[in-house]
Order: structure tokens, then sequence, then C-alpha cells
């Protein structure tokens, strides 16, 4: 769905578009595609390209905020629709912030010894809960899967660190308000778009900035890594200008940091594996590189991992 797509719909424009977000397209899935078949095609790859065994997964942990249905988990539909007979599964709600915490949740699994192989996927159909009548947030969202096998191994490589915090006090800011068991749904009741996604764009876009870059400098403070050392940088896309903002206060060279906001928009928990996934696949991340990865979203949520690649 390109900018000029939203002229016809909203009173925008791509200029608008363009200066403020960064976006020129993004992808929407049909209205028969669900969401746990995207996340099914990303962990198909996943497994394809780390040569490892459906029944080799041990768990599978799925960030969204779009699952198929209430109940059950989505990571449970996908593990059937994948067959992965020997994992335990299960959703975590943290909007834009699903992949690093997923990731983190999965490097503590691992560091116990408990479990082995885990997949992380990130996966939203943010269509089905954007308003398509409210000019400044549909312009911004877009459907993406992406996932990743996290193993253990001990050859120095990996997750380095990692931080996540949040601030439930700041939840209206970025939410939903109805359809839960404070506002359910009422027979006849009329919507006014209350079950989409409401967004204070400005006061989030001021918060993300500052916390990603505090999220970012406390993993390369724990790991002990200075930001002139950072070979590559996945930032969560949601704006151009909150990327650009945020290597500037990190002090990073925008050549090192990844951007394809341009043709996804805002994927929320699948943005960040797709666009590991688009860099690693183009080369252009290095053996040994030290690799930031920042995300900012609803409840609010964020948090940093930094990995030896
Ligand atoms: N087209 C044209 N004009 C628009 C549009 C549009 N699509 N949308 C808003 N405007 C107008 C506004 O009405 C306003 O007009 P006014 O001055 O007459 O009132 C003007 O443009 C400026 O609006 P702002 O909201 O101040 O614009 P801003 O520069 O802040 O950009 C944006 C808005 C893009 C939403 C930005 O605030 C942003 O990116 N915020 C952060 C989003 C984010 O990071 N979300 C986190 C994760 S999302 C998740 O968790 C699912």
């Amino acid at each position: 769905m390109t900018n000029t797509d939203f002229e016809k719909i909203v009173d925008t424009s791509d200029e608008w578009i363009t200066t403020r977000t960064g976006i020129k397209e993004r992808r929407i899935a049909s209205a028969e595609e669900a969401t746990s078949d995207m996340a099914v095609a990303a962990c198909r790859n996943a497994l394809d390209m780390a040569s490892v065994a459906n029944e080799d997964i041990d768990m599978l942990i799925l960030g969204t905020v779009t699952p198929d249905y209430r109940l059950p988990s989505c990571a449970c539909v996908v593990q059937e629709k994948m067959g992965l007979p020997n994992a335990m599964a299960f959703d975590i709600v943290s909007a834009c912030t699903g992949f690093i915490n997923g990731l983190s949740i999965a490097q503590s699994f691992i560091e116990s010894g408990k479990y082995k192989k885990i997949m992380v996927v990130g996966v939203e159909k943010l269509s089905s809960i954007t308003n398509y009548h409210d000019r400044s947030t549909c312009i911004l969202f877009g459907d993406a899967a992406g996932a990743a096998v996290v193993s253990a191994e001990t050859n120095g490589k990996g997750v380095l660190a990692s931080f996540l915090k949040s601030d439930g006090r700041m939840r209206e800011l970025l939410w939903i308000s109805k359809g839960g068991s404070v506002n359910p749904y009422i027979s006849g009741e009329t919507l006014n778009g209350s079950d989409k996604i409401f967004m204070n764009g400005g006061d989030v876009f001021k918060t993300a900035v500052r916390e990603m870059g505090r999220a970012a400098m406390k993993v390369l403070e724990e790991a002990g890594v200075a930001p002139e050392q950072v070979g590559f940088v996945i930032p969560h896309q949601a704006n151009v200008r909150i990327i650009e903002s945020l290597a500037k206060r990190l002090g990073i060279s925008m050549d090192k940091v990844y951007v394809n906001i341009e043709r996804f928009g805002n994927t929320s928990a699948a943005s960040i594996p797709l666009a590991l996934d688009e860099a690693n696949r183009a080369g252009r991340i290095k053996d040994g590189d030290y690799v930031l990865m920042m995300a900012f979203g609803g409840g609010l949520t964020w948090g940093a991992s930094l990995m030896k690649w």
C-alpha cells in the first residue's frame, strides 16, 4: 500500500508522510492470511537458514499484539501449523519491543541450560487493528513477520547484554481501549475506532528517542563496548526521524544503521527480525561485528540488545 493509496482514503500527501516518517510503502496481508500464516513462513525460512530440524526446537516465543484469536496463544497455532512436537509455545505482548523481549527471554532460558534451541518470532497483522479513518496512525503501520533460531553456543558470539524496561503509567499513549475486560464489546454498540490503535504520536516520539538511547547505552556499558566499536545497528523501524535522532544521540554514524522503513512502515514486533534478516542476507553484517538492536512500543515498553555476530 503506497502513500498515494492513502491520499485516496484520508486527508494526507506523499510529501507529508515521506518527510514526517520516511515511509513510502507498507505490506498489507490479505483477508485470508492470518498472523500465524506469516509467522509460519518466517519460521520455515529461519529453520532452513539455521539447518535445524523442527523436532529440535524446544521453545517457541512469539511476540505479537495481533494474535489469530484471544484464546489460545498465536504461538500454539504456529506450533501446530509448523509441526514443532517438542516445543513449549507462548506469546508475549509487548508491541514493538516483542522481539527484543523474546530474544532476552530466550537468552535466559538457554543460559539456564534447560533449553537448547528456541524459535523467537515477531509477527503482526497490524492492518487488523489500524483505524483507516485516523490519518495520524493509519499511514504508519504494515504487516510482517520475522524469526530467528537462538541456540546454545560457546564461541564468544551471540547475545552479550540485554536491557528491558516498561512503564505502564504511559499505557494510554498507545493503546486500544475497547475489547478487553474493562471495556468489553457490547452488541450493537458504535465503536468509532475504539477497537483500533490510538496513539499520541508526539509524546511517544520524545519518550522513544530518550529511552531507546538510554537502553542502548546500558547494554554497551554492561558489555564494555564503546559506541564507536559498534559495527551495525538495527533499530525498531517506527519513524526515520526517531532513528536519526537516536543515532545522533549515541554518536553512531547513519552508515552503520539499517533502515528499511520506506518499504515496510512500522511492523511492530516484526520490525527488528525483518531488518536483521534483510541485512544479514545482503551481507551487511560482518563476522565479529557488535550488533546493537533497540526497540520501543506500547506499554510503554522498551529495550536493547547487544550481540556479537
Ligand atoms: N497527513 C497530513 N497531516 C497529518 C497526518 C497525515 N497523515 N497526520 C497528522 N497530520 C497533521 C496533524 O493533524 C497536525 O496538524 P495540526 O498541526 O493542524 O494539528 C500536524 O500534522 C502535525 O502532527 P504531529 O502529530 O505533531 O506530527 P509529528 O511530526 O509528531 O508526526 C508521527 C506524527 C509520525 C505519528 C510521529 O509523532 C511519530 O512517529 N511518533 C512515534 C510513533 C512511534 O514510535 N510509535 C511507537 C511504536 S508503535 C507500536 O507500538 C505499535
